[in-house]
């Protein structure tokens, strides 16, 4: 098992109330998983997401990593499993402006140390199963939307994680190209074999995911494959 979560909770503390995001969620990620974490807004998705990312602790619960005890390591244990094992792909792309979408792509590997020929050869691979090696010398402010969700994807994988989060990828993307951008997390589950853990509230990309986990108010109140 890749990540499995038991009895997880997450508060949040608002002003002199308690916001319960995640209300006790017990749930296990397998290794090549392509899974949607559905649910209206509000209902704990972006939480979910940032538990299972290790970008935030729960207030109570245990989440394991490969086995191991990770929901109350150090912040610099966290930041090393994040920085080898897992990819993040954001809803508004998060690409660094005054870098070209090849420069982009390398980027997790130059904070990795990892030797200029090296990442080149890796980011140039990358992008061409991502089908965007056209627009490597692009700036972010040169491209589409969809084309800088496909650059934010190659830059997910490109340092070979277990498991890729996505929040909303599609949020920010007319609907024919959220669903070209889903079928790129499909292809790349399969040939790369890495792990994916999508949010949306879209029907349609629900839909294409092999396994749907469905949240309200903090709970899961649908789990099917
Ligand atoms: N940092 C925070 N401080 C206080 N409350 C928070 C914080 N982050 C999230 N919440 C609350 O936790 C609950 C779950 O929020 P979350 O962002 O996980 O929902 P979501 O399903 O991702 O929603 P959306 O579809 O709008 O992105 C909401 O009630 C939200 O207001
Ligand atoms: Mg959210």
């Amino acid at each position: 098992m890749l990540i499995e979560l038991h009895g997880v909770k997450k508060d949040y503390p608002l002003g002199k109330t308690t916001v319960h995001a995640i209300r006790g969620i017990s749930l296990s990620i397998e290794e090549g998983e392509f899974s949607v974490i559905a649910g209206p807004s509000g209902s704990g998705k972006t939480t979910l997401l940032n538990l299972m990312g290790l970008l935030d602790y729960p207030t109570e619960g245990k989440i394991l990593f490969e086995g191991t005890d990770v929901s109350g390591i150090r912040d610099s244990e966290a930041t090393r499993i994040r920085k080898t094992r897992i990819g993040f792909i954001f809803q508004s792309f998060n690409l660094i402006p005054v870098l070209t979408a090849l420069e982009n792509v390398e980027l997790p590997l130059i904070l990795k140390g990892i030797s200029s020929k090296e990442r080149r050869k890796k980011a140039i691979k990358i992008m061409e199963e991502a089908n965007i090696m056209d627009i490597a010398e692009h700036k972010p402010d040169e491209l589409s939307g969809g084309q800088r969700q496909r650059v934010a994807i190659a830059r997910a994988l490109v340092g070979d994680p277990d498991i890729v989060f996505a929040d909303e990828p599609t949020a920010n993307l007319d609907s024919e190209t959220g669903l070209q951008i889903i079928r790129l997390m499909e292809e790349m589950n399969r040939i790369e074999e890495v792990t994916f853990v999508f949010s949306t509230h879209d029907r349609r990309i629900i839909s294409l995911a092999k396994r749907k986990v469905e949240l309200r108010d903090g709970k899961i109140v649908n789990n099917v494959i």
